[in-house]
């Protein structure tokens, strides 16, 4: 009989429930929050404020699509970590409270493992493969070498892909978040167009904040000569600031993946939403005749179905924790 684990997420401004059976999604419900977009970012307070509003009626709602009983589930897991304290205390709070009050083990879950877990919800990669994780907060290149063994080879020494996807698009003037509104655009534009500043890091590391500083001071001077500059050039702007962020992603995966003569490559995190960055992944892929693992779009983004695969495999290793686990805001994976 497989076992039935409900699973939580709240670090950031996302409320989710997932139900599953066995490494089978029976529900998979999330909440977004709208109340951060004229702040142009997520303000931690109103965030934790809106998980408190939405927790009871995800879970609810999550249980009842996945036609189960309350007492039918056998665990729940939870994001303890990395993310905003406030927002992880609520989803943690939850699903403490819940598994006393059915008197059922707890398994916690790093936000950054899941998003890599995420692929084994309707794929199957085969160990050890690479992972480029990309995120808001977060850019990683993982060497995944079982489901819950993994090290880091490299990550963002300052902003996050995700990152440089908001900023860039903030000064651009589009709102938060701009990482998909950059990505609708630059569908439209040519990527060669505006050549913006790649880093020179050493390793497999990342870093996105000069790419930032190079559109800035770039629009400052093409603004002064014409103001109208942006919104005649906006979509060649994101397909260019598009093409960057990807380049400098996907140079770095390919030495990585060379090095430690790993075949098979996935993406995983919010960004790994971006269109451009899916099909330059899978150009890469094709050329070293490598297998690449893309997520679902529902996936992609912060969603519970991802904290409940891993809570899944946490089950199976008896790794579970007690009512005095408390959240982690820097959670790092190894
Ligand atoms: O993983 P995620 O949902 O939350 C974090 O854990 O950070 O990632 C959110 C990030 C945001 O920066 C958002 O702009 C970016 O993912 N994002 C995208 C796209 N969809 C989401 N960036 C570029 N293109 C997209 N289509
Ligand atoms: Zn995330």
């Amino acid at each position: 009989m497989s076992t039935i684990i409900l699973a939580i997420e709240s670090s950031c401004d996302d409320t989710s429930a997932a139900v599953c059976k066995g490494a089978k999604i029976l529900a998979n419900i999330t909440a977004s929050q709208q109340v951060h977009e004229k702040w142009g970012g997520v303000v931690p307070e109103l965030a934790s404020r809106a998980h408190q509003q939405n927790i009871v009626p995800v879970v609810d709602l999550a249980i009842k699509t996945a036609g189960i009983s309350p007492d039918e589930i056998s665990a729940v897991a939870f994001t303890r970590g990395p993310g905003l304290i406030g927002s992880l205390l609520v989803g943690v709070s939850f699903a403490k409270a819940f598994a006393l009050a059915k008197n059922i083990p707890l398994i916690e879950v790093n936000h950054i493992q899941a998003h890599i877990l995420a692929h084994f919800i309707d794929q199957q990669p085969s160990f050890p493969f690479l992972c480029l994780t990309v995120s808001g907060g977060h850019t990683q290149i993982v060497l995944v070498k079982d489901f819950l063994q993994m090290e880091i080879l490299g990550e963002t020494l300052d902003d996050a892909a995700g990152e440089a996807f908001d900023k860039s698009a903030k000064l651009l003037g589009l709102p938060y978040p701009g990482g998909p509104l950059v990505d609708k655009l630059a569908a439209l534009g040519n990527p060669l167009k505006f050549p913006f500043a790649e880093p020179q890091i050493a390793n497999y590391d990342f870093s996105f904040s000069g790419v930032k500083t190079s559109v800035l001071y770039f629009l400052q001077k093409e603004v002064r000569k014409n103001p109208d500059f942006i919104a005649q050039n906006i979509n060649d702007l994101c397909a260019s600031i598009q093409y960057t962020i990807v380049t400098i992603l996907l140079k770095k995966l390919e030495l990585a993946a060379l090095h430690h003569g790993v075949k098979e490559i996935a993406l995983a995190g919010g960004v790994s939403a971006n269109s451009g960055l899916r099909s330059s992944f899978q150009t890469l892929a094709d050329k070293h005749h490598w297998q690449a693992y893309v997520p679902a779009f529902e996936y992609c983004t912060d969603n519970a179905a991802m904290i409940a695969i891993t809570g899944h495999y946490k089950y199976l290793a008896h790794q579970f924790v007690g009512q005095d686990t408390e959240p982690i805001a820097r959670y790092p994976l190894s």
